[in-house]
């Protein structure tokens, strides 16, 4: 695969708190390698604290200064597509590239805008943050994004300062900002968590529809596998900050391979049933960040453990072409 991004082995350790002179480091993302292709959107799913915004964050080299961050984050850089490794850029080089070729958009958009700045000059802010062009200019093209991303009467909206807007509106401007200059790849972090369903049904579909437009690259994250079964081609499952499975969407919501996903699976909500509650029908808890040792995250839940599960850090193994699962137990080939 010629891959727009290649995450490979992406450790990200943080101090315990209160343990600053002991040194002990508690593990929120361990050993992760994943690859996404141009145009293709990889859908990362896992439950609260299983390590997907520190990933974004790790991608956007937006970590706080505490965290010890290894392994190598690949992404082809413009204008001639040269690997680099994002985690060896200066930063400088890493500002250039943030918000230009790589954007990304989170969860909750009231706090990621100024409340006493117009919407449109936010969005024009973010041009000329990486183009030497007149306000004019810069105006201009943020009301063509907030076009873009389907705000009716975008010339007027964009003099309105986020209050005046609606929550759906207000995350439609954050789009606007992410695409307005024309990334290569969008790190969408929980995108629609904070909307209403329907609102979020729409903006949704608005990102499926910039992909095609733009031809997109994205990395889609969210705890809810009904929505991601909606945008991405690929799905990556997080568990306790380590990739637990792997593979196409079919593979994931037909196949699933891994006792984790199958309990996501057997959880996704109904239309009748409380979306917040689903994933916490699995019973036990996640183990927490500084608790993961050696042993399989999951094996304080899964049914199907056997000793070995609590000491040794099962191996990713393919299951079938380009499908993964870290659990050995399950998917023993014939004999062994
Ligand atoms: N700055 C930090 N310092 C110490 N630990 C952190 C820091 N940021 C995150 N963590 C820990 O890393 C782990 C993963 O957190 P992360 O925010 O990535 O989870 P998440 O999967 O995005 O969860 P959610 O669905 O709630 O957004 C958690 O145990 C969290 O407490
Ligand atoms: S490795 Fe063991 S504990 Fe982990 S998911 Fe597989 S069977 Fe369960
Ligand atoms: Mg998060």
């Amino acid at each position: 695969m010629h891959s727009l991004l290649e995450v490979r082995g992406l450790t990200v350790e943080f101090p315990v708190r209160g343990t600053a002179s002991s040194g002990r480091l508690s593990t929120a993302v361990r050993e992760l390698s994943f690859e996404i292709a141009p145009g293709e959107v990889l859908g990362l799913v896992g439950e609260s604290g299983s390590g997907k915004s520190v990933t974004s964050l790790a991608l956007m080299r937006l970590l706080p200064p505490s965290a010890r961050v290894s392994g190598h984050i690949i992404f082809r850089v413009l204008p001639n597509q040269d690997q680099r490794d994002l985690l060896q850029l200066s930063e400088d080089n890493m500002r250039q590239l943030r918000g230009t070729q790589i954007a990304m958009i989170f969860q909750e958009p009231t706090t990621a805008l100024n409340p006493v700045m117009r919407v449109g000059d936010q969005v024009a802010e973010a041009v000329r943050a990486h183009n030497k062009i007149t306000k004019k200019e810069a105006w201009d093209r943020a009301v063509s994004a907030m076009d873009d991303v389907a705000i009716a009467d975008a010339s007027q909206r964009a003099r309105d300062y986020p209050h005046q807007l609606s929550g759906g509106m207000r995350q439609r401007v954050m789009i606007a900002m992410a695409i307005v200059n024309r990334p290569q790849l969008l790190i969408a972090d929980e995108p629609t968590t904070a909307l209403d369903v329907t609102i979020q049904a729409q903006i949704l579909e608005l990102l499926a529809n910039l992909r095609k437009k733009f031809g997109l690259t994205m990395l889609f994250i969210s705890h809810d596998l009904a929505v991601v079964s909606q945008v991405a081609d690929r799905v990556a499952v997080m568990y306790a900050g380590s990739l637990v499975e792997m593979g196409s969407k079919a593979d994931i919501f037909r196949a699933p391979a891994h006792p984790y996903t199958r309990g996501l699976l057997s959880a996704v909500p109904t239309l009748t049933t409380d979306r917040n509650s689903a994933l916490r029908t699995i019973e036990g808890t996640v183990p927490s960040a500084d608790s993961i040792s050696v042993a399989c995250g999951f094996e304080p839940r899964c049914t199907f453990r056997i000793p070995v599960c609590a000491q040794k850090f099962p191996p990713l193994v393919e299951v079938g072409a380009g499908h993964w699962a870290r659990c050995p137990v399950v998917n023993r080939s014939p004999g062994v």
